[in-house]
């Protein structure tokens, strides 16, 4: 069977990554994350003290570039990929609200985002990919066969994330994600450098109410389409 290539994006708390993630392994294809790199190349912002409440130091940060390592390494136990800071693994410190907080801080600074939107499209080059992020259908990966954005109110989004949190048992409020979620939101689709908005070609998907089964179903359904097209 022909592989392709389907990008996904979307608003954040979409559940992209989980649609994608499954997506993937039904398909037998290789799952990205992107938003995984940019919270990884977050967190090293914060470690280094390149950005905190205060002053910013971005220059710092574009600096040292060179320095940052992001990769993923499959799971087998858990059956899928984990972010990779500079060989340690960052799985679950880029999860956290502060993270959350800052990303779309550096992900606004085009040498971050060159870098890391040219190591996406060497991930891609074999097809045979499920990637979701921000840019994938517009800037990525501008010719992939299949390309789907998600959205779902702002509400529903902020109570998947919280739900999220408190099972990992941070200590957060369900405003205070909701507040995250709609900053990210005119964040993300209002920076100058490829800020979030659907492809023309991509198909829009609504899940505010749809379950995930639903929605994994609809959408396995186009990519076969897509994928016996070909
Ligand atoms: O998908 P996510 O919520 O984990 O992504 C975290 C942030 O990274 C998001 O607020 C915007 C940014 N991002 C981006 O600018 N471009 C991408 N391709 C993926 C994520």
């Amino acid at each position: 069977m022909k592989k392709i290539t389907i990008a996904i994006d979307g608003f954040s708390s979409t559940g992209k990554s989980t649609i994608a993630k499954q997506l993937a392994q039904k398909l037998g294809y290789v799952y990205v994350d992107t938003g995984a790199m940019y919270r990884a190349v977050t967190l090293y912002a914060l470690q280094h003290k390149y950005i905190n409440n205060g002053e910013d130091n971005s220059e710092g940060l574009i600096n040292h570039l060179d320095k940052i390592y992001v990769e993923f390494k499959f799971n087998h136990e858990l059956g899928f990929a984990e972010m990779y800071l500079n060989g340690k693994n960052v799985e679950k410190e880029i999860r956290t609200l502060q993270v959350s907080n800052f990303v779309s801080k550096i992900s606004a600074i085009p040498e971050v985002r060159k870098k890391l939107v040219q190591l996406q499209k060497e991930m891609g080059k074999n097809k045979g990919i499920v990637m979701d992020g921000r840019d994938i259908g517009t800037v990525v990966f501008p010719d992939a066969e299949l390309k789907l954005f998600m959205t779902a109110s702002p509400e529903h989004r902020a109570m998947r994330r919280y739900k999220e949190l408190i099972d990992r048992r941070e200590d957060v409020k369900y405003e205070e994600v909701l507040n995250n979620v709609q900053n990210r939101d005119y964040l993300d689709a209002n920076r100058e450098i490829s800020p979030l908005k659907k492809a023309e070609d991509a198909i829009e998907f609504d899940n505010s109410d749809m379950g995930l089964e639903e929605q994994f179903e609809r959408i396995y359904n186009f990519a076969i389409r897509v994928i016996n097209e070909k």
